[in-house]
């Protein structure tokens, strides 16, 4: 009996350690161990042992259960060994992982965020408008009139309704003075649209960056030096700044602004960054009747505006010579500027 129970636990060890996967171990496991295995089998033959041979049989019997459960421990470790070894087959693990490259500000954003800062430092406060705008606030609240080129279809995006996507961020003048009273010191970063073929120095949407101040006695050279300290503070205490008699409809008188950019072995140039004035009478006049208080009376009041082309200043920034650059998001470009 003793020798049997020796001969199935050595036949299952040997069938165990044969088998190749899961399945063929798992079936091994049931045919020895199982309720009606082999080894059940054999114990069930306890009771035609005599009395003073049942110890030795019993032990003979946990004995083969420990071997055979063993061989499966065994078996089940190489196995699982086997699997992971092919699953990395190929792979050379000690290889360095592939590099992710860190993302970064645009560099359309540091030069916004730098203006912002600077201009915040000199008491401006962040003010805010709409894209889609009306022809209201985009033109006739800014004395600009209906047979103004700025006004003709093909220079602007229309909505069905009247609508438009805005041409500059001037609009937002006129919205700040419809909500809040003198003295009114803001300034307003966003995108302005308008039909522009594209080219190294066009886009159909670019960005703004709009000033304006209103007091009791705002003057012109008011306007003149804080354009001049902020570009100076922007592009370095010697930039030279021109300023150029323009027209714009809603200030006068109007300035358009250079910076003289000084690029290594080049000719220095003159380039435009901004168009600026004195707000006209005119527009004060507008937002009084349209308010129905004299808080913007052109008698009590004066006020200067400006608008930067953000995309301009990022530009001279960086010594970027396509302005299609800031939009096509190839990150051989950009990275330069993480
Ligand atoms: N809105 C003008 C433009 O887009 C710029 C400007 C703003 C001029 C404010 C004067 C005052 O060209």
């Amino acid at each position: 009996m003793i020798d049997n129970i020796q001969k199935i636990s050595d036949q299952a060890v040997a069938g165990i350690s044969a088998a190749t996967d899961e399945r063929s171990l798992e079936d091994a496991r049931v045919a020895f161990l199982g309720k009606k295995g082999t080894l059940a089998g054999a114990s069930a033959g306890i009771k035609d042992v005599p009395n003073e041979d049942k110890p030795a049989f019993g032990a003979a019997l946990n004995q083969a259960r420990t071997a055979i459960n063993a061989a499966l421990d065994a078996k089940t470790l190489e196995l699982q060994n086997l699997a992971d070894q092919k699953s990395v087959a190929g792979i050379d693990l000690t290889l360095p992982a592939r590099e992710l490259a860190a993302g970064g500000l645009h560099p359309l954003t540091i030069v916004k965020d730098r203006a912002i800062q600077i201009l915040r430092r000199m008491g401006f406060a962040l003010a805010d408008g709409p894209e889609i705008e009306t022809e209201y606030h985009c033109f006739d609240a800014l004395n600009t009139p209906d047979d103004h080129p700025a006004r003709n279809e093909k220079d602007t995006f229309y909505f069905d309704g009247g609508k438009l996507l805005r041409t500059h961020t001037s609009s937002v003048q006129i919205r700040t003075m419809e909500n809040s009273t003198p003295p009114v010191r803001i300034i307003a970063p966003g995108s302005a649209y308008r039909r522009d073929d594209v080219d190294a120095t066009h886009l159909p949407v670019f960005n703004q960056l709009e000033g304006l101040y209103v007091d009791t006695d705002v003057k012109l050279g008011d306007l003149k030096g804080t354009l001049e300290y902020f570009l100076q503070a922007m592009f370095g205490d010697n930039t030279e700044v021109r300023f150029r008699p323009h027209f714009f409809p809603f200030t006068e008188p109007s300035f358009e602004i250079d910076v003289k950019l000084t690029i290594a072995g080049q000719e220095p140039k003159w380039i435009e960054v901004a168009g600026c004035g004195m707000v006209d009478p005119a527009v004060f006049s507008s937002i009084a009747t349209q308010r129905g208080d004299d808080a913007f009376d052109p008698e009590n009041v004066t006020g200067y505006a400006f608008g930067m082309g953000l995309d301009r200043l990022a530009m001279i920034q960086y010594g970027i010579k396509d302005i299609r650059a800031l939009i096509e998001n190839d990150t051989r470009f950009l990275s330069q500027f993480a």
